[in-house]
């Protein structure tokens, strides 16, 4: 399918949609059977093809008795999670488990500082929205600023806008050239996205608020928030623009998708899908992008990582965002950006050596000798997981902490047939990353993380999204889906073709050890609906089908170790008929394998978040673009939303206000620890 063929499909109903179906053109240059033939010795090739795959590997990860003994295998009480498991289904509102609260903090356009101008969603401007809480919250983390933990620093990802929902009269813009994008609508896009930091508070009641007056709260956004650079590409050549030739300041970050809470309290934001909001004016006869005109190996830089996209028109308006006029622009986003919200007037600071990729997220974790581990995965069909591991040690001193993101390796995975993962190091001049093949400097390695990876022979997966460290140095990887893998593009580690569900992969770091150079591997669940054979799904029985799901995308490890999975499957919910949600997924002895399902989002919204207080009493989630992804799969419904009709109104139910993405606390009532 062409673009202007996904454009053209009445069944996709705003332009995240179009996205994602777009950007199923992989960018990979890695596909050739080469790859395919790191094919599963554990489960064989003509396994696959028979659709025997879910039997064989049920029996792998289980053993046989929990196919022919499930009752007996998984004894009652079994899983960890305790709490009564919500009903599947879809509609207009959110769910929670019974005895839970899940109360909405703060929505997009809310007031974020004592003089901000209240939400007018009929005449929003971009001053207005500066201050006001951003659109499409998908992270969120907490830094207590108390030792009870009641008060604290709430910090939440701003990853995108939908203009169909977001302004009165627009309707969607990508299919007419975005004619109707006015300058200053480009420039509330751009003051929607980015990040917010407020400080909340916990009132005697349990009861969370936003406190407008604290002095910590500010908005960062692509369109005014200077940044530095640090790292093995700050100043190099690549990063340098006519705007800023020392290529040392980055005005805002783009499409932070998941992120993470440093061990000293900052806050780190991943630049995922960045490549979609550059533009050209230079088209082929296809009305693609025409690079030609670029030195060819800029252009094939370029080209492996999708840039221009061209989803959003703000190149028309800003010409940083036009590869015509700044070239090297792109080379400025792709990376991990470090936030300290405790110091308002602070530069967030784009940190090169975690390498530049499509970036989901980046948690923390230590390694056993006290080094920094970070895993980040690049959010792209038949990309690659990653993870840095820092040269020097945490400390005391949160100033040098903060250095330890400018000072590592980063490593990507390859995941081996005998059940083991090694972790390849990015280094300059070692292996074939010297400059016969175009690399000059680390820098390099770095602006090139991907096509570096590419060439150590990386494991090509199936969409990385969010990787959760526990600290016993297990690691969870989401793979949310890859519906373009072709059979003969299986390898051991992603073995489903056309995986329109996704799984879920365990790695535990040889010597429990989160800064070990390999591990060993295993697929914790292969995800999608376990009763049809075809989709070849393997939970464990004792999964209801309440619980069982598909595109696992963010997760979270609780005080007690548990793994919590949320979901975007997109527009494709209509595939599981299940919206998206918050699911228990365990880990540990005879119930390894079950899910159970406890909160559910309102029709077309993505389950973002979720983050647990170290005491485990609150829960927050994020609900991401409400009303919109598949909502013509919505029984009684059955059409695209639009700002004048959408889906829901959640969570205002307002007939002045369209839907609003929002940060949800869930807590349980009486109080304590959740699910437990
Ligand atoms: Fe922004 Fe990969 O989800
Ligand atoms: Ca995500």
């Amino acid at each position: 399918m062409t673009r202007q063929d996904i454009l053209n499909d009445p069944a996709i109903g705003n332009k995240a949609e179009a996205f994602e179906a777009f950007d199923d053109i992989p960018t990979n240059p890695n596909l050739s059977s080469t790859i395919g033939e790191v094919v599963a010795a554990r489960y064989s090739r003509r396994d696959m093809f028979k659709g025997a795959l879910a039997v064989t590997t049920t029996t792998a990860l289980f053993g046989t008795s929990a196919i022919l003994a499930p009752k007996q295998a998984a004894a009652a009480g079994s899983s960890r999670y305790n709490f009564t498991e919500l009903e599947w289904g879809n509609d207009t509102t959110h769910h929670v488990a019974e005895g839970y609260d899940a109360d909405i903090l703060i929505r997009w356009g809310d007031p974020i500082t004592a003089d901000a101008p209240e939400f007018d969603v009929m005449n929003q401007t971009s001053a207005a929205q500066l201050q006001q809480f951003g659109y499409n919250n998908d992270y969120v983390g907490f830094t207590a600023l108390n030792d009870a933990g009641t008060r604290g620093l709430l910090c939440v990802n701003h990853e995108y806008t939908n203009e169909e929902v977001m302004f009165p009269g627009l309707g969607r813009q990508d299919r007419d050239g975005f004619a109707g994008m006015t300058p200053e609508l480009i420039d509330i896009e751009m003051a929607a996205h980015g990040g917010t930091v407020v400080e909340i508070e916990k009132e005697t009641t349990g009861a969370w608020r936003v406190e407008r007056a604290s002095p910590y709260n500010r908005r960062i956004t692509p369109l005014q928030t200077e940044m530095t650079v640090s790292g093995p590409a700050a100043g190099h050549p690549r990063m340098q623009t006519n705007a800023d030739p020392d290529g040392m300041k980055i005005i805002g970050t783009l499409n932070n998708c998941a992120g993470g809470m440093t061990p000293w309290g900052t806050y780190l934001m991943a630049e995922e899908n960045f490549h979609g909001y550059f533009w050209t004016s230079k088209l082929n006869a296809e009305g693609r992008p025409d690079l030609s005109s670029l030195p060819p190996a800029q252009a094939a830089q370029h080209k492996r990582y999708g840039v221009p996209g061209m989803w959003y028109a703000w190149g028309t308006r800003h010409d940083r965002f036009n590869i015509d006029i700044e070239p090297n622009e792109p080379n400025r986003f792709g990376w991990i950006v470090e936030v300290d919200p405790r110091k308002p007037d602070a530069m967030p600071v784009k940190h090169t050596a975690l390498g530049r990729f499509r970036h989901e997220g980046c948690e923390t974790t230590l390694a056993a000798d006290g080094r920094l581990v970070v895993y980040s995965g690049d959010d792209n069909r038949f990309d690659y997981q990653y993870k840095y591991v820092s040269t020097g040690k945490v400390g005391a001193d949160n100033a040098a902490n903060s250095q330890l993101l400018s000072d590592g390796t980063l490593f990507v995975a390859r995941f081996d047939e005998d059940g083991t993962v090694a972790w390849l190091p990015l280094v300059y001049g070692t292996g074939p990353l010297t400059p016969d093949n175009g690399f000059k400097d680390q820098g390099d390695v770095m602006i090139d993380t991907r096509i570096a990876a590419d060439l150590l022979g990386a494991t090509p997966m199936d969409r990385p999204e969010d990787a959760q460290p526990r600290g016993d140095g297990t690691v969870y990887l989401m793979l949310t889906n890859n519906s373009r893998r072709k059979p003969d593009q299986v390898n051991v580690a992603n073995p489903r073709p056309e995986n329109a569900f996704g799984h879920i992969i365990e790695i535990k770091e040889d010597g429990g050890d989160h800064g070990a150079p390999a591990g060993r591997w295993s697929i914790l669940v292969q995800c999608g609906d376990p009763s049809v054979a075809a989709v070849g799904a393997v939970w464990n029985p004792e999964t209801s089908q309440n619980g069982w799901f598909g595109s696992p995308d963010n997760a979270a490890i609780d005080a007690d170790g548990r793994l919590w999975v949320s979901t975007d499957q997109g527009g494709n919910w209509g595939k599981t008929g299940k919206s998206d949600g918050l699911y228990g997924v365990e880990t540990e002895g005879s119930a390894r394998g079950t899910s159970k399902l406890f909160f559910r989002c309102p029709v077309g919204g993505e389950m973002c978040g979720p983050y647990f207080t170290p005491d485990q009493e609150t829960l927050f989630l994020a609900v991401q673009h409400p009303g919109t992804d598949g909502t013509k799969d919505l029984a009684g419904f059955e059409r695209h939303s639009t700002f004048e009709d959408p889906a829901t109104r959640w969570p205002d139910f307002d007939p002045a206000m369209p839907p609003r993405p929002a940060v949800v606390v869930v807590t349980k009532q009486g109080g304590g620890k959740i699910a437990v």
